[in-house]
């Protein structure tokens, strides 16, 4: 398997696969159209790996625009990536994540069928358990009952996975669930740049340490939990990255369609993260506890043996290290991609 088409691939979680790619010889081609990363991104890959990959800004949506990728190349295996994903977002507009991101997929999969595209790699999440009977959970939990439009969007787009494989049996499909993904690549080059207020929690922790937000807001402290914070799984971009290229391996043994959960097994609330991250960068994170957010959940995190099991892959990283690593990032590029 050599060429690599990467949807989103200038995102945070694509750009360190794409990284990754390149590091283990694979040829990368990316799409993307920007609406939520930086062109600069193509010069911090090339920087870190010393290869710039080849680069079209398209809409996976556009279908004309995607069949001259799949005209001009010969395609082995297709890791998608692009996507809407703010939770807060999808609340407020669910149209455009339906559209979006189970659109794209739907575009995706007919050139697939088209070009005889036989593996897919798909970024879904955790959100697509819906609100936990309990932790950790299991590929074979039921999947569903969410509580926004984002993870709607994602569990639809794996009920169509299931579907045009009933169809295409000589497909190989790997779903993907991550967790919550977190650090940044140990060169400080590539990292998390949410556009406008961060919604999730480690760069909003960054920018207060960078002096860009004055304070953290701890949604919520009343929680069933160790220290009543949430509790969430959070799993090291980089061992995210890796795990992308250990199920291309799993999908040329033809296993089908498979199902991995990506995280590291472990809990951790937003309490005990905010202290790591204090204890393993010597800075302090000043913070006020706030109201719940609407739809959070007091506990999830992963079982991850079958990707153990079946991929030989687990995470290697730890919070610490991923503190570490998005500090780096974050005080290298105060400003994130923008100069
Ligand atoms: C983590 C914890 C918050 C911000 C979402 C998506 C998931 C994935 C990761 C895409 C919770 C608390 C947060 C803040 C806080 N995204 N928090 N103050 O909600 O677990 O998962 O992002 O795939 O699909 O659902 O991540 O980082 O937003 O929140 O106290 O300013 O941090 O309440 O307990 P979440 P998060």
């Amino acid at each position: 398997m050599k060429t690599i088409l990467v949807t989103g691939g200038t995102g945070y979680i694509g750009s360190h696969t794409v990284v990754s790619l390149i590091e283990n010889n694979y040829e990368v081609i990316i799409v993307d159209n920007l609406s939520n990363s930086k062109l600069e991104v193509l010069n911090r890959i090339e920087k870190i790996t010393g290869k710039k990959p080849v680069f079209y800004q398209i809409s996976v949506q556009n279908k004309d625009e995607m069949r001259q990728i799949f005209e001009k190349y010969h395609i082995d295996a297709i890791i998608h990536f692009a996507g809407l994903k703010s939770v807060k977002e999808s609340v407020e507009k669910p149209d455009l994540y339906f559209s979006n991101n189970v659109g794209s997929s739907k575009v995706l999969l007919e050139l697939m069928d088209e070009y005889n595209v036989k593996n897919l790699v798909f970024s879904s999440s955790a959100t697509v358990y819906g609100v936990p009977k309990r932790v950790p959970l299991y590929e074979d939990d039921p999947i569903g009952g969410c509580t926004n439009p984002y993870g709607q969007t994602k569990v639809d787009i794996e009920i169509l996975l299931n579907e045009y494989y009933k169809t295409h049996k000589d497909s190989n499909i790997a779903i993907l669930r991550y967790f919550n993904p977190i650090g940044a690549h140990s060169s400080g080059l590539i990292g998390e740049d949410p556009q406008g207020v961060p919604n999730n929690l480690m760069p909003y922790i960054t920018q207060v340490a960078v002096g860009r937000l004055p304070y953290l807001n701890i949604n919520g402290n009343d929680y069933k939990t160790v220290d009543g914070t949430g509790v969430r799984d959070y799993i090291h971009v980089v061992d995210l990255a890796s795990g992308h290229l250990s199920a291309l391996k799993k999908l040329e043994e033809k296993p089908g369609l498979v199902i991995y959960n990506l995280g590291t097994g472990k809990g951790t609330s937003v309490l005990e993260l905010v202290h790591a991250f204090e204890k393993a960068n010597k800075i302090k994170i000043p913070y006020v506890i706030a109201p719940r957010r609407p739809g959070d959940v007091d506990e999830n995190y992963a079982n991850c043996d079958k990707a153990w099991k079946e991929m030989g892959w687990k995470a290697k990283l730890d919070i610490v290290d991923a503190c570490r690593d998005s500090w780096r990032w974050q005080s290298k590029n105060p400003n994130g991609y923008d100069k």
